[in-house]
């Protein structure tokens, strides 16, 4: 009898089976394509990608019989959330990969409120999480610009941080429990709603970060705290960086981890939002740099409008702080925050910019602007550099604008290389991170393997292989294919 053959249209038929004809659709099929462009193109609208299908699962057995069967036609998988990252990972070039896309995983499992933990699906949109904790007068802290799309298992994927990871730390920290589909199909339950669980590796925080590559996140248990009922929020003017600093320290000193968000805004961004937006700077007067900054507490009676105040006057009188306003109400605290979302946005209207997603001790950050914008105008003498973010945390997204007149492909052929050797090697330099909080992907292979450190790569490669041997699990994202890539072949900036 002749041997029959597994053929694609095999692969399609199975696939269609497990989620239903209604929940896959096929870029090649023209019906399809369209309604394709959203999963295929990358959140800043850089590339669009190819795939055989894009499956929406609505369970976890069908997130494991879809790996199950891509691993039995050697077809890899990329797993995607909201499709809201910054490094290109949950996008593929290959024709033949198959996109999962979570977003019909969207349940919340379970909310403990006495263990103040929250069970939910890897395709529940971030600030619906959000909201359902306040629901139930608790608080769940992880917060970044695209929460309204992003999806949670993204967000444990990519170890996202966001503007609260000064207090309460990145979706690791906030995790205590993951449910994955493994590459052989299986369903790994480490599903613990424990703050102790001394029994052996930690294979969470393995997942977590892990873009894709060793497994799919289906579901995750997160911790919850007392809700921020309390809560005052300042725009501050400082001279440097290292008075923004020293801010930071004399109000920790005070507050404690009471400060949950400490954002850094340079005159750059107050001036193209200014131009840009409707918005204007809550401080008159043009000032270097500001600060957005939140205390909270969970108790209502403590006073902290009136010790910020005072917190304040004394880093006035003393020249830290040049001059502060502080929200009246609810209206002007979502102001402050609205203008740090905004500061990303009008970027976008001054053409292209060259963008650097970087960690450096904070007590580092001084020195980093510095040489980082020296380096730069030796490069491009009049680029615009544009160092915005999370300063609190030593997370600062460090941007360069084109100089004014230069079109975006002429800054970006000339500079871009250049201003990325000169970047990343300052930040070696300061033993900081390439990339903070927006991962890896397949942007930033080069870096991985130019800066990581060759023991660890070494180590990340062996746990790839154990978890992945076929690597077909997010193939060619994090991890840089050996002797392949090199610095000199660059990657498009994120
Ligand atoms: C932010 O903190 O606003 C974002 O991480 C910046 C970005 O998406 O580039
Ligand atoms: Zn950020």
């Amino acid at each position: 009898m002749a041997k029959k053959t597994v053929t694609i249209d095999d692969l399609k038929k199975s696939l269609t089976l497990i989620v239903g004809k209604k929940q896959i659709l096929f870029p090649e099929r023209a019906e399809d394509n369209a309604l394709c462009q959203s999963y295929l193109e990358e959140s800043r609208g850089r590339s669009v990608g190819k795939a055989l299908a894009i499956v929406f699962p609505s369970s976890t057995e069908e997130v494991a019989q879809i790996v199950a069967t891509c691993r039995y036609h050697k077809t890899p998988v990329v797993p995607q959330g909201g499709n809201t990252g910054r490094c290109l990972g949950a996008q593929t070039d290959d024709e033949n990969a198959v996109i999962i896309n979570l977003k019909n995983m969207n349940k919340i499992r379970q909310l403990d409120s006495d263990n103040m933990t929250m069970t939910v699906e890897a395709g529940c949109i971030l600030q619906d999480l959000q909201d359902y904790a306040a629901k139930a007068d608790l608080f769940f802290p992880l917060s970044l610009g695209s929460e309204g799309s992003c999806q949670i298992g993204g967000n444990l994927a990519t170890n996202a941080g966001g503007i609260n990871v000064l207090r309460y730390g990145n979706a690791r920290e906030l995790t205590l429990g993951v449910e994955a589909v493994t590459a052989n199909g299986t369903v790994l339950n480490e599903l613990y709603g424990l703050r102790k669980n001394n029994t052996g590796y930690d294979l969470k925080s393995l997942f977590i970060g892990s873009e894709g590559t060793l497994g799919i996140i289906t579901a995750v248990t997160l911790k919850l705290f007392p809700p921020e009922i309390n809560n005052e929020h300042a725009f501050v003017a400082v001279k440097n960086i290292d008075d923004a600093v020293s801010c930071l320290r004399t109000l920790q000193r005070h507050f404690g981890n009471k400060i949950s968000t400490f954002e850094l805004i340079p005159q750059q961004a107050i001036a193209f939002l200014e131009k840009h937006s409707e918005l204007t700077c809550p401080i008159e007067n043009h000032h270097p740099w500001y600060v957005w900054y939140k205390i909270a507490d969970s108790n209502p009676a403590t006073p902290l409008f009136d010790e910020n105040l005072i917190i304040l006057d004394k880093l006035m009188a003393e020249g830290t702080v040049i001059t502060a306003t502080v929200a009246q109400n609810e209206s002007m605290k979502q102001y402050f925050a609205q203008i740090r979302e905004m500061i990303v946005e009008v970027q976008k209207c001054e053409g292209h910019s060259i963008k650097f997603d970087v960690s450096v001790p904070v007590s580092a950050i001084a020195n980093l602007v510095e040489k980082g914008n020296a380096a730069a105008k030796a490069i491009c003498p009049n680029i615009r550099p544009y160092p915005f973010g999370h300063i609190g945390d030593g997370n600062i997204h460090y941007n360069f604008n084109c100089p004014v007149g230069i079109d975006d492909a002429t800054y970006r052929l000339n500079y871009q290389e250049k201003l990325q050797q000169a970047i990343y090697d300052i930040i070696d330099g300061l033993d900081g991170s390439f990339s903070a909080e927006h991962g890896i992907g397949s942007q930033k292979l080069a870096e991985m393997k130019y800066y990581k450190d060759p023991i660890a790569l070494d180590l990340m490669r062996r746990i790839k292989h154990a978890f992945d041997p076929f690597y077909l699990m997010n193939p060619n994202k994090v991890i840089p294919p050996l002797a392949k890539k090199s610095r000199e072949e660059g990657s498009d900036n994120n």
